[in-house]
């Protein structure tokens, strides 16, 4: 396993993503994680992220001196190869040329993690890699015992190397797809120079949990709620393999869903699966409690408590669970480890677990815990759930609580469900669902004039947001064709009664939000 140390730039999670995809188990820790936790994790190799910060500040982050004699391969990416390089006694300035986005390295060919591996080759022999770019500060004098093993125009040491010790920095990040041979340099460094085969399989990691949930729980009860997303599906799936008929799903129906999202829902995990699921119809509740509740937040408030209420109450039905599972994963962990050394940039709140009664004791089970989405979609469609149900976007634990603007009603989410779901269907058709990383309609309660044959009207407005966004922290519009809106924007105001205007939301996260409340 590969041990990654963080130093706050917004790739490092990918760094870790990457290395899984190369087969290795790695986890993602702060940068200042006690040598003995270092040493106790036995990592194969060690990998330090980049920064927003610089080295000369004076209290720049470091590692413990020790991560460099622990005997293990490391490669410093960005910040973490200017920290490697301060910390053994070379130098690092603030450079001439700022360099952010694409650069061309040149690529010495005898160092081993970049011999063979180029995008071009050079006349003068160099190998040519298009790498990205994003620094302030360079190395510009290497410590004892290292060499130079990539340069560009800009950056005289944009690749070092002390392969007697194993260490080796890049200024590029392999981590970003922009880098084209990045996974193959990051392959190369778990693979060859720390020796790590490819365990890490979504067949192995399926198998490791089952055992692992199986031993844990025994002959015991679960308890999961399933919302309808990937993660809660994801573990259903997994505890009911595990141990069938000692899980329990409870599945409430809050009237905020998709159309057709609770039968599917339902069809999916009772009827196909067999899976205990009981479901909850509680629209009535959830709408009486937001009557009149027009702001955000509040909204937001009353629907999680409306959920923990109503959880509960089913939950103190049933006898003899002990465990309470959850489909936490690891970037919810990462975030919320940040949140506490005041690192994380955004933290998601996770209302339908924060509030269970403490009387009710139950144990934590949480087996995605240490996997990423990608991981824990690759376990779904391995564990035989239907794909639309693991690639389907994310949609907001207060569902269309937050996508009706204002005061919530019936009239209004049935609008709202119509017009989403000819969007959906049409995007399915033009096969743009998949380029995009989230779309849905929005319900705005300002009126507007129409003319719908002969007769006037005066009706709400439906806007349409579709973003394209890897981590969903920042995020632009989809530029979709404008022939697909036509269609979509005609569809809604033939279909859809009371709705004579349709627009398309064309603001970037930031500034905007992707959901509008
Ligand atoms: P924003 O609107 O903050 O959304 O740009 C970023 C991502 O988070 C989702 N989102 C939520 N998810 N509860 C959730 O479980 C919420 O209250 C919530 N608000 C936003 C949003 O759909 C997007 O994917």
């Amino acid at each position: 396993r590969i041990l990654i140390l963080d130093f706050g730039s917004q790739y490092s999670q990918l760094i870790a993503r990457r290395v899984r995809e190369a087969g290795v188990y790695c986890e993602l820790h702060a940068h200042d994680l006690a040598p003995e936790t270092i040493r106790g994790f036995a990592p194969r190799g060690v990998i330090l992220s980049g920064s927003h910060r610089s080295v000369s500040e004076e209290d720049a982050p470091m590692v413990d001196p020790e991560v460099f004699s622990l005997g293990v391969p490391v490669l410093g990416l960005c910040y973490g190869m200017q920290v490697m390089a301060a910390q053994l006694g070379g130098q690092v300035s603030a450079a001439d040329h700022k360099e952010y986005g694409y650069a061309q390295v040149r690529a010495r060919g005898h160092s081993r993690l970049l011999r063979d591996i180029e995008d071009h080759a050079s006349p003068e022999g160099y190998g040519l890699l298009d790498v990205w770019m994003s620094h302030g500060d360079c190395v510009t004098d290497l410590p004892t015992g290292f060499q130079v093993i990539g340069e560009t125009d800009n950056a005289p040491y944009a690749g070092i190397a002390d392969e007697a010790r194993g260490l080796y920095g890049l200024q590029f990040h392999p981590e970003v797809t922009h880098t084209r041979q990045g996974q193959r340099i990051l392959d190369r460094f778990v693979h060859e120079i720390c020796g790590c085969g490819r365990a890490w399989t979504p067949g192995n990691i399926i198998a490791e949990r089952l055992e692992q949930v199986r031993q844990s729980v025994g002959a015991e009860q679960v308890l999961l709620g399933l919302s309808g997303g990937v993660d809660s599906a994801v573990v259903a799936a997994l505890l009911h393999k595990a141990i069938g008929a000692q899980l329990v799903c409870v599945f409430v129906d809050n009237g905020l869903l998709r159309l057709d999202e609770a039968d599917q829902v339902m069809r999916t995990f009772a009827r196909h699966m067999g899976v205990r699921v009981i479901r909850v119809d509680a629209e009535r509740r959830f709408l009486e409690r937001l009557h009149g509740v027009e702001d955000p937040e509040q909204k937001r408030k009353v629907i999680g408590n409306t959920f923990i209420d109503i959880f509960d109450d089913e939950a103190s039905k049933l006898e003899g669970v002990k465990w309470l599972a959850q489909g936490t994963i690891y970037p919810d962990v990462i975030e919320s480890a940040g949140a506490r050394t005041g690192k994380a940039r955004v933290i998601k709140s996770h209302h339908n677990v924060a509030g269970l009664p403490e009387q009710m004791n139950l144990k934590l089970l949480e087996p995605l815990r240490d996997l990423f989405k990608d991981e824990v979609r690759q376990i779904g469609i391995e564990l035989g759930l239907p794909s639309e149900m693991v690639y389907r976007h994310p949609f907001p634990g207060p569902g269309l609580g937050v996508r009706i603007l204002g005061e919530v009603t019936k009239a209004a989410a049935d609008t709202l469900r119509q017009a989403d779901q000819i969007f959906i269907e049409e995007l399915r058709r033009a096969d743009l669902y998949d380029q995009v990383s989230q779309a849905f309609a929005v319900y705005l309660p300002v009126r507007s004039v129409g003319v719908v044959g002969d007769n006037r009207q005066y009706e709400p407005v439906i806007a349409l947001r579709a973003v394209e966004t890897i981590d969903f922290m920042t995020a632009r519009w989809a530029h979709l064709p404008y022939d697909f809106l036509d269609l979509v924007c005609r569809r809604i105001v033939n279909e859809v009664k009371g709705i004579s205007r349709v627009v398309y939301d064309i603001t970037g996260k930031p500034p905007g939000t992707i959901e509008w409340e």
